[in-house]
């Protein structure tokens, strides 16, 4: 999946004067749109019913229907659709009525093609982005059958043929991998596409506890074993029996825990703390690890005969930065999620933001990339997620280094977007702007006026 292709649009005309729809019909279809032509508000809405429309140019004064009518409804019913509204000469308060009501833009009669054109670009840019967005949203939904696991990586492909291929085995699985690259969601996986999946998956969070605790929480302990053990107390791996358990940060446990894990995997047996029975459980292991289990055993803190019991298929899960193609999946995801949990109405993702999303290193790999989608839409302010939304150090560097001319703009545009951007990364200093610039100070002090850039 891309961020980005071409689209072919269709242009919804609707003016109650043949000449005027008929002769914008003919100049939008040299630009290259399909063109669909309304005489009334009445008949544009039944042609909004009948067609995909991207983008609809209306007249405000129409029998039937008026364009403050239809422009009502359009909002209402098909809000990701931009209007551009048709005035005639001296009606600037209705224009500016129109845009209070949810008009993208509004054009004067007599229209002028350039303008037109300009705006129309503009309009469908934006429409380009939702639409965008919405295909990636049914790529999605073609996925989640599978599991919450996104990516289109060749990476994370061959990870997703692996955990179909070992999911229904009992072979030890070893998850390595950064973290935040999603070991335990595809741990999840492997245990939900297995047999065992209504049985019970029990995780455990090995470096959260000491290497006694740790102990009698995996195996379990007789009442009386040490002081506190009040009662009898089952252990994880009792509990996990005829399920699967998830050892996670299995690179941190003490080598006398390790020994009593490499028992179970081994034989399936095990006491409890301070116990004379020995207990049979049948159950699979997963385990995951951001540290070199093979530096750990060179080091000596690694029994390696524990590392091979555990690794039997290995699971290496790459860093982020290394698989940028699953960015646009997992960020369109992402986007809808937090719309969807905090009622906010995202529809897409700007180009900028794109880009800054897509070249960020994300050192905190997936959850990094979730958090800043998460905070970026709660800060959002309109349909279309743009660099200023995200966090700061996520395309900032960008921001002040690169100046943003949209295709579609005049030169004169441009020389005004490029001498506006330097005069503001040099806060204002003209001598140094103009050095830049490589002009005179005399012409940049005369493009100021012309431009009316005097802050
Ligand atoms: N491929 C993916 N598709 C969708 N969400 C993902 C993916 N990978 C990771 N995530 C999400 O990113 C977050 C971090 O993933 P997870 O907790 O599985 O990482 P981890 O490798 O276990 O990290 P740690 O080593 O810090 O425990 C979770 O919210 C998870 O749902
Ligand atoms: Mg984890």
């Amino acid at each position: 999946m891309e961020w980005g292709h071409d689209m072919k649009f269709n242009v919804l005309v609707v003016d109650d004067e043949k000449n005027i729809r008929e002769g914008l019909g003919k100049a939008l279809q040299m630009d290259g749109y399909d063109v669909i032509l309304a005489g009334d508000g009445v008949d544009a809405y039944s042609k909004m019913e009948d067609e995909e429309v991207d983008l609809v140019i209306a007249d405000l004064k129409m029998p039937r229907m008026s364009g403050e009518e239809l422009l009502k409804r359009l909002v209402d019913s098909y809000p990701t659709v931009p209007v551009i509204i048709l005035t005639g000469h001296g009606t600037i308060e209705t224009a500016v009525q129109a845009m209070r009501a949810g008009a993208f833009d509004f054009l004067t009669k007599p229209v002028n093609l350039d303008r037109l054109g300009l705006l129309v670009k503009r309009a469908l840019s934006t429409r380009e982005l939702v639409l965008q967005h919405r295909q990636m949203q049914q790529e999605l939904d073609k996925r989640r059958d599978f599991s919450n696991i996104l990516g289109n990586s060749v990476e994370m492909r061959r990870i997703l043929d692996t955990v179909r291929q070992v999911a229904p085995t009992r072979a030890s699985v070893l998850i390595t991998g950064e973290s935040g690259v999603g070991k335990e969601l595809i741990a999840d996986a492997i245990h939900n596409l297995s047999g065992r999946k209504d049985r019970p998956f029990i995780k455990v969070h090995c470096a959260a506890l000491s290497e006694s605790l740790l102990e009698s929480e995996l195996f379990g302990h007789e009442k009386g074993a040490f002081t506190g053990a009040v009662s009898r107390k089952r252990g994880r791996f009792e509990l996990s029996n005829t399920g699967s358990i998830f050892l996670d940060e299995i690179g941190e446990i003490e080598q006398s825990v390790q020994i009593k894990i490499l028992r179970v995997l081994q034989d399936k047996r095990f006491e409890r703390v301070g116990g004379e029975e020995t207990m049979e459980v049948d159950t699979r292991v997963i385990s995951a690890t951001n540290r070199d289990l093979k530096q750990e055993i060179q080091n000596g803190n690694f029994r390696e005969d524990l590392y091979y019991r555990l690794n039997v298929v290995n699971i290496h899960v790459p860093p982020l930065r290394d698989r940028k193609e699953d960015i646009p999946l997992m960020a369109a995801a992402f986007v809808r999620e937090f719309a969807e949990e905090n009622g906010k109405p995202v529809e897409g993702i700007d180009p900028r933001a794109r880009a800054a999303l897509y070249s960020h290193p994300w050192p905190g790999n997936v959850r990094e990339l979730r958090n800043c989608l998460e905070s970026a839409v709660v800060m959002s302010k309109g349909q279309i997620l743009t660099v200023d939304d995200l966090p700061p150090g996520i395309g900032q560097s960008d921001r002040n280094s690169t100046i943003h001319v949209e295709i579609g703009s005049t030169l004169a545009q441009a020389e005004r977007e490029v001498i506006r951007g330097t005069l503001h990364s040099q806060n204002g200093n003209k001598s140094r702007t103009a050095e830049i610039l490589g002009i005179g100070r005399k012409t940049l002090h005369r493009k100021i006026k012309e431009y009316n850039l005097e802050d």
